[in-house]
This record gives structure tokens, sequence and C-alpha cells, in this order.
């Protein structure tokens, strides 16, 4: 939730820490601060409300010198934005620094006892009791080594922690610790880096060094990293991965913000995941590592995400059970994580779709429902991330980095991914042809260029925008698989435009939400042709009959949504049904980020979000 960095070596640790932060705030943005350790020996720091750009206004004033710091992007979970509670945290000595990401979930107590035993706190963060638990293992039985005072210290924590510590008596060094929160390290002639994800160490090394949960780890100015686990003993062959995103891959390369480069880039990441997947066998999906037996005895798939990958679960359903023919329940992650019964069978498969791999709540129902017997499959776009680590098999959607708050291209990708999934098991189970098969894949090929069609259409979504200028509220109909399309839309409004959306099935309209109607009030209806067009089309009459400005989403040529929408975003024609919310997610995105832009927001930064939710 969180972005941390830090660095040690022969360079000045300012301008990577700012650089870093600034390429992980997408992980939160409410404050940042930054603390480098001085010639003088002291540690001198830097911390605001606000975006890292402010921080970074402050230190080029504040003559911050020193090769090794810590810094920190923040998305406040306890205690509110503000400079006091903005990490770096420090013990009451000030010669201790942490940066945290995660949550300590027996802080109360903790603090209670530190306080009770002199300790004084300067914030309100659950973060800073890990500061002075480390100032007493340090002045306590680790007798100054920093490493064993910072794993004494994380033995008393409950919750979820990627941690880096800066100790003005060991000059030079860096201590990290993981547990359930992300952190790699770069090493390199130059020293060492470490950060939360590999967006910020991008072009500083193709290996990088993936912390196992329970790890710390020591990082040296020469550029080395011992790695230790949570019993203090030395971890010969640490988990280590490869980069293969370069640091273009996450600028905006000429683009006005990221959220237009990703959605943008939408047809070449399908192209991508499309590469060599049908074979002389069908679809190839190794990364199912389930025998045919297995996929064969399949009787119920569970599918868990969040956001807008559980958007993709609910497309997923409609493949996997048209296609394969398997039931599919799909849950919301942080629902099945408190329902008091999960019926599974014993051959149950558990899908789990998540962009970033570190979604908490996902995490959180992947392990109960790998507790109650169940295979996890894992489709997601984050190389080496927590997911595919605790997954039986991973499907890496390839989409590159997705730094824009709100998921574009992933969405698309994995929507992908979960029709291959549906493929290789209506393959495995006969339910469809090799034909069959081969035609449906054929089919999806045929989506980045109809998205390339879509992206030349954009002015239709800029002009469609007007319709919402004075709208306080909204809604998005559809019918079969774009009612998720439309829930999909609505929710990439709300967060980007900060208006009201509420998506609903078309039909179900008139059993509640027309009540909404007014003169004016904006609706956008997805009414591709298909079996339900024509039901849809009287939908938008109940609308536009209650003076609704109608924003159709139709396919090229429909004369009967032209006569009567104020607007129509049109998409060319579809041969399969269950291909148009792929479709019809890009002009629903541009849509989007044309109200959110007319409103003056930034669309790559949403306020009360972040990228990667890493807290239950
Ligand atoms: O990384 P994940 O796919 O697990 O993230 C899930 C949601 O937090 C995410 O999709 C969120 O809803 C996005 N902001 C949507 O644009």
């Amino acid at each position: 939730m969180c972005g941390i960095v830090g660095y040690t070596g022969n360079h000045q640790a300012q301008p990577f820490l700012l650089d870093g932060l600034a390429s992980l705030e997408y992980r939160g943005y409410d404050s940042a601060g930054i603390e480098v350790l001085s010639p003088d020996g002291s540690l001198h720091g830097v911390k605001c409300s606000g975006r890292v750009e402010i921080l970074a206004q402050r230190c080029a004033t504040a003559n911050l010198v020193g090769t090794s710091g810590i810094a920190h992007t923040r998305w406040a979970t306890h205690g509110a934005p503000s400079d006091r509670n903005a990490h770096p945290h420090t013990d009451c000595s000030g010669r201790i620094a942490i940066v945290h990401n995660g949550i300590i979930e027996n802080f109360r107590q903790l603090r209670s006892q530190l306080i009770a035993a002199g300790h004084e706190f300067k914030s309100d963060t659950d973060s800073e009791v890990i500061a002075h638990l480390i100032e007493d293992s340090w002045n306590g039985p680790a007798k100054g080594n920093l490493l064993e005072a910072v794993r004494i210290a994380v033995s008393r924590c409950e919750g979820s922690w990627a941690l880096a510590v800066l100790c003005a008596d060991m000059p030079g060094q860096i201590v990290c610790a993981r547990r359930r929160s992300p952190l790699v390290i770069a090493t390199t002639a130059n020293g060492c880096y470490v950060s939360s994800d590999i967006t910020a160490l991008a072009g500083k090394a193709k290996e990088v060094i993936q912390l196992d949960d329970g790890q710390l780890a020591i990082l040296s100015p020469q550029g080395t990293c011992s790695v230790f686990d949570e019993d203090g003993n030395s971890v010969n062959s640490p988990t280590t991965m490869t980069v293969d995103w370069d640091a273009s891959a996450a600028t905006l390369g000429g683009y006005p913000d990221f959220m237009a480069k990703e959605i943008a880039e939408q047809p070449e990441a399908i192209r991508r995941l499309l590469q060599n997947r049908l074979g002389k066998h069908g679809i190839e999906l190794d990364e199912l590592t389930l025998t045919k037996e297995e996929m064969a005895a399949i009787d119920k798939v569970y599918v868990v995400a969040c956001g807008t990958s559980y958007h993709v679960g609910l497309i997923a359903r409609d493949f996997i059970e048209n296609w394969a023919k398997v039931p599919v329940v799909v849950e919301q992650a942080s629902e099945l994580n408190y329902k008091e019964s999960v019926l599974v069978t014993p051959n149950t498969l558990c899908v789990i779709i998540t962009q970033s791999g570190e979604t908490a709540d996902t995490l959180t129902a992947a392990r109960r429902m790998r507790g109650l017997g169940c295979k996890i499959f894992a489709i997601t776009n984050v190389l080496g991330s927590t997911a595919a680590r605790e997954s039986d098999g991973t499907l890496y959607i390839q989409a590159g980095p997705e730094v824009c708050v709100c998921s574009t291209k992933a969405y698309t990708a994995q929507m992908v991914g979960a029709a291959f999934l549906a493929l290789r098991l209506a393959q495995a189970r006969g339910t469809m042809t090799r034909e069959e098969v081969e035609k449906k894949f054929h089919e999806l090929e045929t989506v980045p260029n109809l998205i390339d069609q879509v992206l030349q259409r954009s002015w239709q979504d800029k002009e469609a925008s007007r319709a919402f200028r004075r709208a306080h509220s909204s809604l998005f109909l559809g019918r079969g698989v774009n009612s998720t399309a439309a829930a999909e839309g609505a929710l990439k409004l709300k967060e980007i435009s900060y208006l009201h959306a509420e998506a609903y099935a078309a039909g179900e309209m008139k059993h509640g939400p027309i009540a909404l109607l007014e003169p004016g009030f904006p609706v956008v209806a997805i009414v591709p042709q298909g079996h339900v067009h024509d039901k849809t089309i009287s939908n938008i009459q109940e609308c536009i009959a209650r003076g609704a400005t109608v924003i159709g989403v139709a396919t090229d040529g429909d004369e009967d949504v032209a006569t009567i929408c104020s607007n129509v975003l049109w998409v060319p024609p579809v041969t399969d049904e269950f291909l148009v919310p792929l479709v019809v997610a890009v002009h629903l995105q541009m849509l989007a980020r044309y109200v959110a832009i007319d409103r003056g927001y930034d669309v790559d930064k949403p306020r009360n979000l972040a990228k990667s939710v890493t807290v239950e």
C-alpha cells in the first residue's frame, strides 16, 4: 500500500530515493519522506504531507548529503495523512530510522508497553512502534547488532511488513525485513538498492533478490546483500528473479498521462499474450500444472479477486461455464475471507486474478482456499509477486508495468488470460471440439485490431464526456456479459472523476434504479448486436422516456441506436458476443478519462486510492 526505497553505495542517496519514490508513487501518495545518513554521523530527513513532488521541492533546499538513505511514500491506514505521520519514523534517540509498508496489527498493545517503558511517540501511526522496538533490542539483547535488533523487534510484531532500517551507529548498512509485503533488492557495483517493487529498480540490475516471507537482509555500500531467515540463520541461495521491464516501460514516453499510455498499449499487450498459445495440441497453457485427468475431474471453479480484477472474474465465469461447462462461483476476496461456509468439492479449482499479485484480500482468500484443499491458479501481471509465488500455477499476462492507479491494460489482458483458461479446460474436458477451440482462439486474435480501431475513435468519447458536465450521478447499463462491462465502466468513472456511477443489468433497472432518472441524467447503455440487442433497446427507450441523456455503445451501422441516443460510442462488429467486453472496455476507459480531465482531476493518482492494496 505504501512504497519504500533505500540505497547504500558510492553515490549520493537522495537522487535515487526521490526518483524511486516517484516511480512507486502509485502505491500511495498522501505523504512522503526521506532520511539520509550525513557524513557527520547523524540522520537528517525531510517529510511532509502531499506528493513526492512537494517532498522533492523541500529536499532542494534541505541539503541532504549522504550515500545511504531510506524513503517512503504513504497511503494512510493508521493516522491521518500529515507531516507528523509521514515516514521515516525514528526512535527516541533519533539514531534509528525506519520506513514500513504493511500493518502492525498489535501496535496498540506494543505502543502501550513502550510508553510504559519510557518511549516517546511522535506520530499516530502503527509503524512508529517498530523504531522503538528496534531501539529496545539494540540497547538490550541485540547489543548493538542491527540485524539482530531488527530480528528481535519484528518477532514481537503481528501483521505485515516490508521494512528498511537505517542506523546512525552502523554507517552504510541498511537492514531490511519482510513479512507478507514485498521487497526486492538490486546489488550493483555502485551499491545496493531496495524497493517495494521492481518499478523503482528498472535499469539498475537484470536480476534482483526477492526476500521471502520472514527473511531479513543486510545491504552494504559495497553492493553485497546477505540474507537471513527469521531465526537469524544465513540463507545461501535467496530467491532471485530476472527483471524484463526496462526503465522506459515505466515512463510516459510522450503521452500526457499513464492512463492514456496504458489504454493505448492494450492491443500490443494482448498480441504479446496471444503469441505461441496455439500449438499442435490446441491451446497451450503449461502454467496450469494439472494433468488431463485432474482437469477433467474439476467439478467447480472458484474465482476470487477484487475491484477490476473481480470484474474479470465475472467475465471468466461466462467463459468457463459456456465453454468448459463447469459451474463457477465468483467471490470478492474480502467477502470470501469472512464467509462462514465456503462450499468446495475435492476437485474445486481456485483461480485468483490480481494485477499486482499483492492484494491482501486476494492473498488471504487464496490461503483459505488452499487450506480447504483447492489447487490455486493465479492470473497476474507482476513477475514474482506473492500471488505467483504462493500458487500452484501462474499465468503472467505480460502487460508491462501498469502505473496508473486505475487498471486498464491489465483488465483486458486478464480477460484474455481467463479466456485461455476456459478454452484449455474446454479442450481437456472435451466440451468443445479441437476446431471449436481453434475458432475461438482465432476470434481472440482479432481483438487487438478491433481495439486499435476503437482507439482511433477517442473523439467520440471526448464528445460524449460533455453529457457528464452538470451531472451528480450516472447509470451504466448492459445485459449478460455486458452488465459486467457496465460495472467496469462505472468503476472507472467513479475512480477518476469522483462522479457517482451505478451499474445495473439493463433489464433489472425497472425494478429500482429507474427512479434515479430525470431530464439530463446521463446513462451509458452497452447495446452491441447480439441476442439481447432488442431487449436492451427497449431499456434505452425507458430511459429516454424519462428524459435521460443516453450514450449508446453500439455496433457500427446500428441505426436503431443512432436514432434514439444522444451520442454513440461505435465499436466494430465482434464475431463472438463474449468478446464484446474486451472492445467496449476501451471506449469506457477513454470516456472516464475525458470526464475526469474535464473536471480537472489527475487521472493517474485519484484521491484516496492506491494501486496495490496490501492491507485487508
Ligand atoms: O492488483 P489487483 O488486481 O489485485 O487489484 C485489485 C483492485 O484493487 C484494483 O483492480 C482496483 O479496483 C483498481 N483501482 C481498479 O481500477
